[in-house]
């Protein structure tokens, strides 16, 4: 049995290493790659993943699975071994599920949609891209009927990004929170609104990128183990817990840019190079799932990188950097700045009072569309009604509403909910931590951030996938997904910057 569960960790090993190695060409492409590059990356890329793919799940790796399964019955159920062969054994169970023509038929209709998507975003044109979202939804019925019987259609498409986790699930905490948030924002938007206009101007490049490298490192980033660079669309990647890079982008016209999305990736970084050496080139070393990994960068982000405690030990450093925007400022204008409440039509650009809203609606078509409920055409209407009730703005033109996100043309039905959920999660974790760090203020207001960095190590990076989400939620907070916290947090912080 060790020989064959050896075995199985080799092929394992060489399908990560195929993947990283492909991860690798894709920074490269977004980072470094000259334009004419595009053609011979898309084939390098297509091969290796194909041959990460094929390593998977190959007949081997099945038979392995079984033969080792009175193996894995005696284990210690929480062994490292017992969860890789579980969770291999999902994984496989589900890739091996799904006929390789839809596969590449799917593949082959969402590359095209985003070039068509792209164009129809451009010139507001919904109509030419209806039909190729319609074609998207159908196969991604077809692929969800795969995995019948379900509770739900929408089920699969969830799993694929929070293993375990139901439609029912999501729709509980959405449900509970949507009609808190709006009257939150509502009672926000009779007050008068705080001033932010100290945060455009002109902020040279170099001082903002140094004053982000500043802070990542304060709070724990290694850079031995990970580098940043610029890219179009700021993003983290891993090739392996020794080696997580980020990438941000600078506006040398409003400070939030670059310094929010440098600590939004470096948190998604911390938990990547925080996931246990034993797991390295196993399935294992992956974060939980997509909500706990959002979970971990909207912690430095938000709960730590808007908060008071942590400006009152940068914000003198960040006069510094800036003396003529900010010298002159005091800190809780900056903190109250920084925290703006405003409904818009953007999601990317929404603030965390906001933000849940624009998910929930993306769930409820994504959810229509696979039930039958909503048809494509009608899209444009429905985001509309909905963007006046849940937001009170109306976007004037499609661009600005339904055609917004890439997800959709991407053929990335069931992703949207990971990013509100990890908000939620965030919260749940931050109350426990309080309660087992009770002077963290306090830490962050001398710049300390190691004992905050060690609890999250110790309870969520080290176990990488080990676990799935509930499970791990459960272990750490002892409660499942629970949007209360969430909803304590925002009152309590808009309540006394509003004067609620
Ligand atoms: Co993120």
């Amino acid at each position: 049995m060790e020989e064959k569960l050896q075995r199985l960790k080799t092929l394992l090993a060489e399908s990560a290493d195929l993947a990283h190695a492909a991860a690798l060409l894709e920074w490269d492409q977004q980072v470094n790659m000259p334009e004419g590059g595009t053609r011979s990356r898309s084939e390098q890329l297509s091969t290796l993943q194909r041959l990460a793919h094929e390593r998977f799940t190959a007949d081997e790796v099945g038979q392995l699975l079984e033969d080792l399964q009175p193996y894995a019955e005696q284990l210690d159920p929480d062994s490292m071994d017992a969860r890789l062969l579980y969770v291999t054994g999902r994984d496989y169970k589900k890739r091996t599920k799904v006929p390789a023509s839809l596969v590449a038929e799917f593949t082959e209709t969402a590359s095209r949609a985003q070039q068509v998507w792209a164009r129809a975003r451009a010139n507001d044109d919904f109509a030419a891209f209806a039909p190729h979202l319609q074609r998207i939804v159908e196969l991604r019925r077809e692929y969800a009927a795969l995995f019948a019987p379900y509770d739900h259609v929408y089920d699969a498409l969830l799993d694929d990004f929070e293993p375990g986790v139901k439609t029912a699930d999501v729709q509980a905490v959405f449900d509970a929170l949507r009609p808190q948030q709006v009257e939150l924002i509502k009672a926000i938007g009779e007050r008068p609104q705080v001033d932010d206009s100290f945060l455009y101007g002109k902020f040279d490049e170099q001082r903002q990128w140094d004053f982000g490298v500043e802070v990542l490192t304060k709070v724990g980033y290694d850079w031995k183990r990970g580098r940043q660079d610029k890219s179009a669309h700021p993003f983290t990647t891993s090739f392996g817990n020794d080696d997580v890079r980020i990438t941000t982008r600078v506006d040398t016209g409003f400070f939030n840019s670059a310094f929010f999305a440098t600590l939004h990736e470096g948190g998604h970084a911390l938990y990547e190079q925080g996931i246990a050496d034993e797991f390295s080139r196993t399935p294992l070393q992956n974060a939980a799932s997509l909500a706990f990994h959002e979970s971990q960068s909207r912690m430095w982000e938000n709960l730590v990188g808007r908060s008071r405690p942590f400006w009152e030990y940068f914000f003198p450093r960040l006069q510094e950097v800036f003396p003529a925007q900010f010298g002159n400022l005091s800190l809780d204008a900056f903190y109250k700045g920084i925290n703006k409440v405003e409904p818009s039509l953007i999601r990317v650009e929404a603030d965390e009072a906001t933000y849940n809203l624009h998910i929930m609606l993306r769930l409820e078509i994504e959810i229509g569309l696979m039930d039958g409920s909503m048809q494509v055409k009608d899209l444009p209407e429905i985001w509309n009604t909905r963007m006046r009730e849940y937001l009170g703005v109306v976007p004037p033109n499609d661009a600005q509403g339904v055609l917004q996100d890439v997800h959709w043309s991407g053929g990335m039905i069931g992703y949207f909910s990971t990013y509100a959920l990890g908000n939620v999660i965030s919260a749940q974790l931050w109350e426990k931590i309080l309660e087992d760090i009770p002077d963290l203020d306090e830490q962050m207001r001398q710049g300390k951030f190691d004992a905050l960095l060690a609890w999250v190590r110790e309870k969520i990076h080290r176990h990488g996938a080990k676990y799935e989400p509930k499970d791990l939620l459960q272990r750490v907070t002892g409660s499942a997904m629970d949007p209360a916290p969430y909803m304590r947090y925002l009152k309590s912080k808009f309540g006394e910057i509003y004067g609620l």
